[in-house]
């Protein structure tokens, strides 16, 4: 029987054992705060970004709990009520209101009302950082708890005076736009940005309450703002790469804009930027909804305004040269060592422990196919349950439907590895007993 309760940084939850799927292997984690460690990978990585973008405009905020309501999580935002990030396959849940977050936008609504009673003073803008949560699948670069820095900055719109002048905000927006713009021209890394002309889409489109020229200037300032970033993160990593000697240093760093969706911003981009031979998502942004400003207490076209979210972990993982996503949670010396407050340095590994194999293969359950239907991220949540960091990997090897009688099989490999130590064949095959006998228990599976 699960748990009644749960208590989640010193909170106690009521939980709806129908919907509760939040585990004690996640519940440990929401107190590691590692975007507050300084001589953290993603706490360095987070205070570099901060440094970069703060002026007297962003407040900070870094200690938002991680539960949130569904209403800040995703009503506050106009998900739509279907939208496939609420499901229960992709979403911790506590009970039907309250959540693990599963992004730093969460907290936007808040943080504009926050702007809108002035209760940070004169800040025009905010910046967020946190750990979110998502059920995902096991492999090097996933992992159910990663780091997002969310940033926002709203004008507010004035009307021209005389007929022949802009109006203060545009001239505002202006200026705010050139000062990127020279912060950007001392970067030692240039940064060249493809596409940057591209039409608006038609399902990307501007929002009726902004005018064309507002929407230029405020997408430009977003973007360089993004940029200005970028180039900073990754002048940092080209920075140590000619310590360290390094032979394939570029010279200039590639990024492109493509469109994108979020139901809170229109229109909406992704930056990639082209790094060792592949295109990196590494931030979704947009032009915010005039719909969230108005449930933030704006009176209608008041402000407008742009709001971004940057993955911290993948990035981090790329400056530090860090080739497995659980380094990072990993409380051995050997890793934590290394890094100290404010310096880019490559990871060195200190040894790779084998791994070992074994794979599960199951029949899925045919006579209640409703109540017994394993989604693939039930699965990794029953594998990370039971070996928790000592998984690398989960792979699905083998799908098979039977001709004749329909029923499908599924066999998954799982790559049974320590970042720390050596694992015995003992102690492997004890993990794997459990995870076969979870799966008959909890899914009616059948072993084959
Ligand atoms: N929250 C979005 C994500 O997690 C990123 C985003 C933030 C997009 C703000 C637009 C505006 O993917």
């Amino acid at each position: 029987l699960k748990a009644q309760h749960v208590e989640i940084n010193g909170v106690k939850y009521t939980t709806n054992p129908k919907i509760c799927n939040v585990t004690d292997s996640i519940i440990n984690l929401t107190d590691k705060a590692l975007h507050l460690k300084e001589s953290h990978p993603v706490g360095i990585l987070r205070d570099l970004i901060e440094k970069k973008l703060i002026d007297k405009s962003f407040k900070t905020f870094n200690n938002f709990r991680p539960v949130v309501t569904t209403m800040e999580n995703f009503d506050s935002l106009g998900f739509p009520k279907d939208h496939p990030g609420r499901s229960k396959s992709d979403t911790y849940y506590i009970n039907e209101t309250h959540l693990l977050r599963t992004h730093t936008s969460a907290h936007e609504l808040e943080c504009f009302q926050r702007i809108k009673n002035n209760i940070d003073g004169s800040k025009a803008g905010f910046l967020i950082s946190a750990d979110v949560y998502r059920r995902d699948e096991i492999d090097k670069t996933h992992y159910p708890v990663f780091h997002q820095m969310e940033g926002a900055t709203i004008w507010e719109r004035t009307e021209a005076k005389d007929g022949s002048k802009e109006p203060t905000h545009i001239v505002k927006i202006r200026d705010d736009i050139k000062s990127v713009e020279d912060q950007l021209k001392k970067e030692n890394v240039k940064i060249t940005v493809s596409d940057d002309t591209l039409p608006l889409k038609e399902d990307n489109p501007k929002q009726e309450y902004m005018t064309d020229l507002e929407v230029d200037l405020c997408s430009q300032h977003l973007k360089r703002s993004i940029e200005l970033v970028v180039s900073e993160v990754f002048n940092k990593k080209i920075t140590s790469m000619v310590e360290s000697k390094s032979n394939d240093i570029p010279k200039q760093l590639k990024v492109r804009w493509i469109n994108a969706y979020f139901p809170w911003t229109a229109p909406s981009w992704e930056i990639e930027v082209w790094w060792q031979g592949e295109w990196l998502e590494l931030c979704g942004c947009g032009l915010i909804r005039q719909d969230v400003l108005l449930k933030a207490g704006y009176k209608p076209s008041e402000t407008i305004g742009w709001a971004f979210g940057l993955g911290l972990d993948r990035i981090a993982m790329l400056l530090f040269e860090i080739p497995d996503i659980r380094l990072l949670w990993t409380s051995d010396e050997r890793f934590l060592k290394q890094f100290s407050k404010g310096s880019i340095s490559s990871f060195k590994p200190y040894s790779k422990h084998p791994g070992s194999f074994r794979d599960v293969a199951f029949w899925l359950p045919m006579d209640k196919p409703d109540v017994h239907q394993v989604h693939e991220n039930d699965l990794m949540e029953i594998i990370r349950n039971i070996a928790g960091d000592l998984v690398e990997s989960v792979k699905l090897v083998d799908d098979f439907t039977h001709p004749k009688t329909g029923r499908k099989s599924l066999c998954y490999r799982i790559n049974y590895q320590s970042m720390d130590r050596n694992l015995t064949n003992a102690e492997v095959n004890a993990l794997q007993d459990t995870v076969c006998s979870k799966l008959v228990e909890e899914y009616g599976v059948r072993l084959r």
